[in-house]
């Protein structure tokens, strides 16, 4: 029996130049620690390439892309807000961008129009049972043969590691615990379930990286952690009032400082659209 739909959370961060400075602090990282922008799996040769960015935030990403592809491609950006857009004076002729709630269906100008379709950080935005909705949404953008390529840290896999073997930290055990589960309702098994999502779905999986945090990034990953805490515009409780989170930040770069460190695994996964 299919199991009941969830309320999908609110975007609960902010939109403000913190917000930005972080979002493309992340893009960089994610570039640093994969090594590519699209998956070397995925033929992005063909010079009429089609590529849609879905959420697309700064898009720091499509902007990239659109900066290493020929002028003849196409990238269309699509997001619920455009509150971070780039202004138009910074992005070139063939970048579009679009207002669009990607859990909706997109118009017909784009279904069945991309040749990649990317997607990164859903996870606070999905649980279990929208993740089917929202990939196939996103695979009817796809053409026969097109792929998506979607990449997310797999908060199930974290853990807290210590200098000594037998060391705790109750900091660390929090966030540890927040990143399993931060809310009641919150669900992160689909994450891990990626590549099955996939093939339910109809599509080849070409590749499910499992790529692990080197020890040279770990520590600009703490940063990120810490900045996403102060960037959330409320807290998890309506009463609330963010100081318990300011008392919370700051034991954890104490402990962090102190050699804890939070191990935390990404997967990236690839799928082809099949032909016929
Ligand atoms: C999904 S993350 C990805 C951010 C960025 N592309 C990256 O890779 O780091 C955050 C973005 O998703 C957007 N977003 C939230 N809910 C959305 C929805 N239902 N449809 C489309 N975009 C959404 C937010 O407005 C925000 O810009």
């Amino acid at each position: 029996m299919a199991s009941e739909p969830t309320q999908r959370p609110d975007y609960f961060f902010k939109r403000g130049v913190q917000s930005s400075v972080r979002l493309n602090y992340n893009h960089w990282l994610m570039k640093e620690l994969t090594g590519y922008l699209i998956h070397p799996a995925i033929p992005a040769n063909k010079p009429d390439l089609w590529v849609a960015d879905l959420g697309s935030g700064t898009n720091i990403w499509a902007l990239e892309v659109a900066a290493h592809l020929p002028e003849t491609a196409r990238i269309d950006g699509f997001d619920i807000s455009g509150d971070q857009y780039a202004p138009a004076t910074s992005r070139p002729s063939n970048l579009h961008l679009h207002i669009q709630d990607c859990f909706k269906p997109f118009s017909s100008e784009f279904v069945g129009a991309f040749d990649v379709v990317y997607a990164r950080f859903w996870l606070c935005l999905v649980n279990n049972p929208d993740a089917s909705d929202l990939l196939k949404n996103m695979i009817s953008l796809l053409n026969p043969g097109g792929y998506l390529q979607w990449l997310e840290p797999l908060p199930l896999s974290v853990r807290g590691v210590h200098p000594s073997a037998e060391g705790s930290n109750t900091a660390i055990d929090r966030l540890v615990s927040h990143l399993h589960k931060p809310t009641e309702n919150k669900t992160y098994d689909w994450i891990g379930k990626l590549p099955e999502l996939f093939c339910e779905q109809g599509l080849e999986v070409i590749a499910a990286d499992r790529i692990l945090f080197p020890k040279h990034l770990r520590h600009a990953w703490h940063h990120s952690l810490l900045v996403a805490f102060e960037d959330r515009a409320q807290g998890d409780t309506p009463s609330d009032n963010g100081e318990d989170q300011k008392i919370w930040i700051s034991q954890l770069m104490e402990a962090f400082a102190n050699g804890s460190y939070i191990d935390s695994p990404f997967i990236c996964v690839v799928g082809r659209k099949k032909s016929c």
